[in-house]
């Protein structure tokens, strides 16, 4: 089985199109003819996107400026979506912090498992019977290499990821052979815009240019993957590196040296 086909009633949904790989998700889904629901908080961003994809692939573009995090505002698309004909749903939107987690803003802790976690369950279960009784559908979930093992300094992040990957393979299984297909999105770092050189970060200092994957090339390989029913697409050479140190390193040997870097993307 394959993706469903684009059609003027079917829509493909990608949370946190606003910035980064949602940006590329969307512009890619669109090139291939799908009629689009962006969905970030700065609205004025996704209709700019929109009026872009519109006029490049004739495609329809909808926005939803709706902040995910928030349980009232996500619940309204939360119905929407459950009634709506979703052909294809990347549930990408999400933030990260740095530090150790008792320093860090509680509110804003709280909104990262919201918006990395909960909204990806709530997202997704509110696609997923209309695409089981369609009989088709896709699932992206972007995960991250920080999901496969514990991070210090990176808490919350790291846990909401594993969250993310472990549901996704997880679901993956379930519908085997219902037509519905379901990949995650493992990456380690992607080069989402070039750095400032007065405030690139450790990771952009220290990770030569050859090795960056875009946001462009994540994409492209995210959704080939999909229509493939891939379990998981790892972009890059450094993403690789990490998803094994992460998976089959002792996590009493991965775990300080992760914490000892991710402490100094925290400083
Ligand atoms: N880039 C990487 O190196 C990397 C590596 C591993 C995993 N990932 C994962 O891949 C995904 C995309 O990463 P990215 O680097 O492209 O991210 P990004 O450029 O920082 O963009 C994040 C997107 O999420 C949206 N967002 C943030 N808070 C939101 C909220 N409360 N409600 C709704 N939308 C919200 C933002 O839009 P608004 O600000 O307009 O709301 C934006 O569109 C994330 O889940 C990230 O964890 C990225």
């Amino acid at each position: 089985m394959s993706l469903p086909s684009p059609t003027s009633e079917n829509r493909a949904v990608v949370t946190g199109a606003s910035s980064g790989i949602g940006t590329a998700l969307a512009a890619d889904l669109a090139a291939r003819g799908y009629s689009l629901i962006l969905v970030a908080r700065r609205g004025e961003v996704l209709t700019e996107l929109a009026q872009r994809l519109t006029l490049a692939h004739g495609i329809t573009a909808e926005v939803r400026a709706v902040d995910l995090a928030e349980r009232t505002a996500r619940g309204a698309l939360v119905e929407e979506l459950s009634a709506r004909n979703i052909a294809i749903l990347c549930n990408n939107a999400g933030i990260a912090t740095f530090g150790a987690v008792a320093d860090l803003d509680l509110g804003y802790e709280r909104a990262q498992m919201e918006l990395n976690a909960v909204a990806v369950h709530d997202l997704t279960l509110a696609v997923l019977p209309g695409m089981i009784a369609r009989g088709s559908g896709g699932i992206l979930i972007s995960g991250s290499a920080a999901g496969n093992m514990p991070i210090p300094n990176n808490a919350t992040y790291a846990a909401s990821k594993a969250f993310a990957n472990t549901f996704s393979e997880s679901l993956r299984g379930e519908l085997k052979g219902s037509g519905v297909h379901v990949t995650l999105l493992a990456p380690g770092p992607v080069r989402t815009e070039a750095p400032d050189p007065t405030e690139a970060s450790i990771v952009d200092r220290m990770v030569p240019d050859f090795m960056w994957v875009t946001s462009e090339s994540t994409a492209k390989q995210s959704i080939d993957a999909l229509a493939r029913n891939k379990m998981r697409v790892v972009p890059g050479l450094i993403s690789k590196g990490m998803s094994v140190a992460g998976q089959y390193g002792p996590r009493s040997f991965t775990a300080p040296i992760a914490g000892a870097f991710y402490k100094k993307l925290g400083g």
